[in-house]
């Protein structure tokens, strides 16, 4: 191990961090990883392993992996990556607080569109910018994390963005800048409500996917979601090769036809599964205030309703961790309970 300063720190050695830390470092940059103590432990025995999309290993060796279970104080990185998840952000902002001196600036990879307020709140000192990643990873083992769909990564158009560009591309990580990131991830957060659906359906994201009725519940949340966005006057940025506004109704087509027409979104790893999925096994918060949480937030604050999410909110919350619905029991509870009246 190199005794250089690092140039990207990553807080939270998960499925994003791992692999975008990951392909980093095997291009060359020096990057510092923190994480739990029980995946340090295991990069520091057995190393670390990314899987790209086409199946191509990046492997690094332990004796390659810089890693500590807190941010090292007086650390100065000239990047952080931040890549906990939504509830974990506040903490790993008070953190980061305490551990960088001022001004450097942190892009949260994270999923929802609260992160950024809440990383600012709670490191008022440093420069928060919005980033965003639009593939899954899995984190197969603590050492071992795979690309399973594809896309470019986002982040907020800056100086120090656009310096780190050409890095993150000699990485294999494409990566495309914005000067509007908030349009960016509400228009990543409508393909994330299908985070909820996949994990109550028990299912992988293909074969859920390939299945009408889970997709019409999707739709539904969608379209609730796109009337909210639209009626608080937000733009939305397009981030797949389908206007975002068009997802629904695509995915209310007849599955022979939708196989058709969205081959790119059903290029997914058979196995590959949604985080909300692992996390609800595990017992673990999940993200759901941060997605069917956020319409619903956006609804009240412009005086309206969004009853499916509230509803689809309920039910990740009460629902036995190890209880799956079939799409007619979803739609079911989804509509009853999400009556308006
Ligand atoms: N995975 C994907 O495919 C994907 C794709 C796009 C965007 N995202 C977004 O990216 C973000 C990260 O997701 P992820 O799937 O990578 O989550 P993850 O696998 O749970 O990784 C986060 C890791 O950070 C750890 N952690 C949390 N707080 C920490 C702290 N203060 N210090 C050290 N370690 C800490 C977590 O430990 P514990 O589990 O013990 O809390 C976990 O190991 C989320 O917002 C997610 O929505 C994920």
């Amino acid at each position: 191990m190199s005794g250089a300063a690092p140039e990207v720190l990553v807080l939270g050695a998960g499925a994003i961090g791992l692999y975008l830390g990951g392909r980093l470092a095997a291009s060359g940059v020096q990057v510092h990883f923190v994480g739990r103590p029980r995946v340090v432990e295991a990069l520091r025995h057995r190393g670390l392993s990314c899987v790209g999309l086409d199946g191509q290993i990046k492997r690094l060796e332990p004796t390659k992996l810089r890693l500590s279970t807190e941010v090292p104080p007086g650390i100065d990185p000239a990047l952080c990556l931040l890549t906990v998840k939504g509830p974990h952000t506040e903490a790993a902002a008070g953190q980061l607080a305490a551990a960088l001196p001022a001004g450097n600036v942190v892009l949260s990879m994270q999923n929802g569109v609260d992160n950024l307020a809440r990383l600012q709140r709670g490191a008022p000192r440093l420069a928060a910018l919005a980033g965003m990643v639009p593939f899954n990873v899995v984190q197969i083992s603590e050492c071992e994390v795979r690309q399973t769909t594809d896309g470019h990564l986002a982040a907020q158009q800056h100086p120090l963005t656009q310096a780190w560009k050409p890095r993150f591309e000699e990485a294999g990580l494409s990566l495309r800048l914005y000067e509007d990131m908030r349009a960016v991830q509400w228009a990543k957060l409508i393909l994330n409500l299908n985070n909820p659906v996949n994990a109550l359906s028990g299912l992988p994201l293909r074969e859920q996917l390939l299945n009408r009725g889970f997709r019409q519940v999707l739709a539904d949340l969608q379209g609730e979601a796109l009337r909210v966005i639209d009626a608080a006057g937000l733009p939305l940025a397009r981030v797949t090769p389908l206007p975002t506004a068009w997802i629904p109704r695509l995915l209310r087509l007849p599955t022979p036809l939708f196989r058709l027409l969205a081959s790119a979104m059903l290029r997914i790893r058979p196995d590959a599964r949604s985080s909300m999925y692992d996390d609800r096994q595990a017992g673990r918060p999940t993200e759901i205030h941060d997605l069917c949480g956020a319409v619903v937030r956006l609804a009240q604050h412009h005086g309206q309703s969004a009853p499916l999410n509230q509803s689809m909110l309920r039910l990740i919350e009460q629902t036995a961790q190890q209880s799956f619905l079939t799409a007619e029991q979803l739609q079911a509870a989804l509509h009853e309970s999400g009556s308006p009246g």
